[in-house]
């Protein structure tokens, strides 16, 4: 049995096409693995702070002198990274806001790369401490970037997953969504193709 962690980062409930490829993927998923299990963390539904001081004086003080505010913001933040060690599978959802992954997103990044926990320093430079994770990443974009310059959410996912051991990452675009015409339903049904292929 494995663990699947799904993060969800659309504003919308409603009408989300990431939310809606991230359903299909877990359907199909579990079709194929029904034992596995999936866990979903919806950062708009249950907003992820951003790092602020006292996260970070927990995170540098030994628990003895943790104020009350920092062992607070600490179990917060060490839930979020307890979700993630857990997980075998991990599927994001990205839908491109103003060029990049939604602010949440980066947030939930900004816990979750950890020092001491998820990387670690060492003389020849930073480690990754996650092993065997595998990692899917739905994106959902107006226009279209991939494989451009302009695609500031691959490259930069890749590198931040990367640097916490995550190396083995399928990116699925969902493109041309606000385009018009037809291109909507082609970038849906191109990445729908994908995601039959991968999940
Ligand atoms: C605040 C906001 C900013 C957006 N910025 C971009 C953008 O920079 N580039 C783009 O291609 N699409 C942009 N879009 C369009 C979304 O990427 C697109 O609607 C996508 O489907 C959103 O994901 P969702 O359907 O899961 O909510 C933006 C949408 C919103 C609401």
């Amino acid at each position: 049995m494995s663990k699947v962690l799904v993060v969800e980062s659309s504003v919308r409930q409603e009408g989300s096409v990431s939310r809606q490829l991230t359903a299909e993927f877990v359907a199909r998923w579990q079709k194929a693995h029904p034992q596995d299990q999936v866990t979903v963390r919806d950062l708009a539904r249950d907003g992820v702070p951003h790092l602020d001081a006292d996260l970070l004086g927990g995170w540098m003080k030994p628990a003895a002198e943790q104020s009350a505010a920092e062992q607070a913001a600490l179990v917060r933040s060490n839930q979020l990274t307890d979700e993630l060690l857990a997980a075998d599978v991990l599927v994001l959802a990205a839908p491109m806001y103003n060029f990049a992954i939604p602010s949440t997103l980066k947030s939930w990044l900004d816990h979750v790369l950890r020092a001491g926990v998820t990387f670690q320093y060492t003389a020849q430079g930073p480690q990754g401490l996650l092993q065997d994770k595998r990692a899917f990443i739905l994106t959902a974009r107006g226009g279209v970037y991939a494989g451009g310059p302009l695609d500031q959410q691959e490259p930069y996912l890749r590198q931040a997953l990367g640097f916490i051991g995550i190396t083995d990452v399928t990116f699925i675009h969902a493109e041309g969504l606000n385009m018009g015409g037809d291109a909507a339903e082609q970038g849906l049904a191109k990445a729908r193709k994908q995601l039959e292929a991968v999940a």
